[in-house]
């Protein structure tokens, strides 16, 4: 089929470091399913990027299945998609070894995220934190991807991904394509309910100020509530009403409505009304994917089916990029 061979190719990768939280759905996940009708895509579970911090093994591994649990339970094809995990595809640590060689210390060392995060865990700032951004460069690279959906946070991480990929072709010829930034529509970056100046996280402390994936109706609708916002009673987005201003974004990505439509729905409406309705709307959008995330995360085999299947798929796409590397290097292969 032409159209299917002229598609581009998208990669992105989700870490398994916790229960993933609406912040997660609605900055990244949501645009996974949006992109998959128009393009090839390969999404993985980063689960070797989790171990540059220590996990505990029973919890990393339940954590590495609710994950891959959730893309299907959003409605990710699983046979239109190539959905893995990377630790699945040996490809993914080979290619990163050689591309290590490729890597200059200098380069590694200005990445903002390993400065934050060696001082985060400035108990195991291990070789593998450092070289993080190597392995993501091989994920990509090993597809041939056109596109990569990245937040801001992993910016650098996709340029230095860039570098490394030609400067390899600039020694071997055109091995690797170089990958572009996917800009999506309106990327929703979800903040904290408790304090809306700071990114939604599941590490947050507060546990009020995030709305995990799998909260029940009432939690959702609780949580939304007790969100902090300001004192004006006046449902309109503008500067200084943070708080609002992620209720009506987290409301619109939700409903699919416009800002326009939504303060026009809640004019002369008080907070309390437009929470709910938040919460509400959240609430519905969120229990289709927990049915079946429920669904998928009970039948073990079928779960397991279906990332092998991917591995599969995933691999004989990435030793065609890996046997090419190896033989331009100069390795018996
Ligand atoms: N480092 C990314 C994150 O923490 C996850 C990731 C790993 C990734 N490999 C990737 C994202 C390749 C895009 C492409 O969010």
């Amino acid at each position: 089929m032409a159209d299917e061979v002229s598609k581009k190719r998208v990669l992105s990768c989700i870490q398994p470091s916790g229960m993933l939280t609406l912040g997660n759905y609605l900055g990244a996940l949501k645009n996974w399913k949006n992109m998959s009708d128009d393009y090839d895509c390969i999404f993985a579970v980063a689960d070797l990027h989790t171990i540059t911090v220590r996990q505990q093994p029973a919890e990393f591994r339940k954590h590495i299945l609710d994950t891959f649990a959730l893309l299907l339970a959003i409605d990710l094809d699983p046979q239109k998609n190539i959905l893995f995990l990377q630790s699945n595809v040996s490809a993914h640590s080979q290619l990163a070894w050689v591309l290590n060689c490729y890597t200059q210390f200098g380069e590694l060392n200005r990445m903002t995220q390993f400065k934050e995060k060696s001082q985060k865990h400035a108990d195991n700032v291990n070789a593998g934190l450092f070289t993080y951004p190597v392995l993501m460069a091989a994920d990509i690279l090993l597809y041939q991807a056109d596109l990569v959906p990245v937040g801001a946070d992993q910016k650098q991480h996709l340029e230095i991904t860039r570098d490394i990929a030609m400067r390899f072709n600039n020694i071997y010829g055109d091995v690797f394509t170089i990958p572009q930034p996917f800009i999506g529509k309106e990327g929703a970056k979800i903040m904290s309910l408790a304090d809306p100046l700071k990114k939604m996280s599941k590490s947050d402390e507060n546990q009020n100020s995030y709305v995990a994936l799998l909260d029940d109706k009432d939690t959702v609708i609780r949580k939304f509530k007790r969100a902090v916002t300001d004192s004006q009673a006046l449902v309109k987005k503008a500067d200084g009403k943070d708080g609002i201003n992620n209720l009506i974004t987290i409301y619109c990505t939700v409903t699919g409505k416009t800002v326009a439509q939504t303060e026009k729905e809640f004019e002369g409406v008080g907070y309390g009304e437009f929470k709910l309705a938040v919460g509400e709307a959240v609430a519905k959008e969120l229990a289709p994917i927990q049915e079946k995330f429920n669904y998928y995360r009970r039948d073990k085999a079928k779960l397991e089916e279906i990332y092998r299947d991917g591995a599969s798929r995933a691999q004989y796409l990435a030793n065609k990029t890996l046997g090419k590397v190896m033989k331009k290097v100069g390795f018996i292969y």
